[in-house]
């Protein structure tokens, strides 16, 4: 099921407020968002009809991890069949990335019930068609498929695509769940590189990424020690050639 809503605060926020009226895997997708939420508080911004916001409604799942390893790999698919000159990898714990910019970004939050995860509302953004501009607004370095490959998409052809294969991933997600979060880990492409993580309360440290563990947490080789970490942000630092 797919819904396309012309102006929305926030796909996530909606699909919160809505969850029992939405059947297990529905899409609501947005070609505006008035009020678009990223990760730890920031804004998300999308430039109106040309860039893809939706949420998927997910009833069955074990974490909101899961959520974003199925959407993450759908979003995956669909960016590679549209652009496939372009090198697109997972930066942990949710991005798409292309080089050192970021193509997409993932929000996964639990609907709670009596202390149980009753489901899990999964909200990515993707630059589809934004020009040099409108990425400059967003104050990180951010690419889209338009800056990729010079070419512009018709927003709803992307949207069914991405509906299809958000479907297709949750149902092998359901009969192989090992074989989705091999995949996911394999697109994570940063092994033995240096990163630098940083925390909500301002600490950073800079580590050497050495994979996910099981749950989704990176795994990270920080002063001769291995460190497992659930939260954070990762930047990637330039291979010790280049710094
Ligand atoms: C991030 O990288 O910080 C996560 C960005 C998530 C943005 C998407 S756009 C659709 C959905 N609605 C929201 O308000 N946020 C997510």
């Amino acid at each position: 099921m797919l819904v396309v809503l012309d102006q929305v605060d926030s796909t996530n926020t909606f699909l919160k407020n809505h969850f029992d009226e939405f059947p297990d895997g529905a899409v609501v997708a947005a070609l505006e968002q008035t009020a678009g939420r990223g990760r730890l508080g920031r804004p998300w911004l999308q430039q109106k009809n040309n860039d893809i916001a939706l949420s998927v409604v997910f009833k069955k799942l074990e974490t909101g991890f899961h959520a974003g390893a199925i959407v993450g790999l759908a979003a995956l698919e669909v960016a590679r069949e549209a652009m496939p000159q372009s090198e697109l990898f997972f930066k942990w714990p949710n991005d798409l990335y292309s080089a050192d910019k970021k193509l997409a970004g993932i929000l996964s939050e639990g609907i709670w019930r009596q202390g149980r995860l009753a489901g899990v509302v999964c909200g990515i953004g993707i630059n589809v068609n934004s020009d040099e501009n409108a990425l400059c607004a967003i104050g990180q370095p951010a690419t889209s498929f338009f800056a990729l490959c010079g070419q512009k998409f018709e927003i709803k052809n992307l949207l069914e695509r991405l509906e299809k294969s958000i479907a297709r991933h949750y149902i092998k997600y359901e009969r192989e769940r090992a074989r989705i979060l091999h995949d996911w880990r394999r697109e994570n492409r940063l092994l033995g590189r240096m990163i630098e993580l940083s925390f909500p309360d301002g600490k950073r440290l800079e580590a050497q990424f050495s994979g996910i563990d099981d749950d989704g947490n990176l795994i990270a080789l920080c002063n001769g020690e291995t460190t497992v970490f659930g939260c954070g942000d990762v930047k990637i630092l330039p291979s010790p050639a280049k710094r």
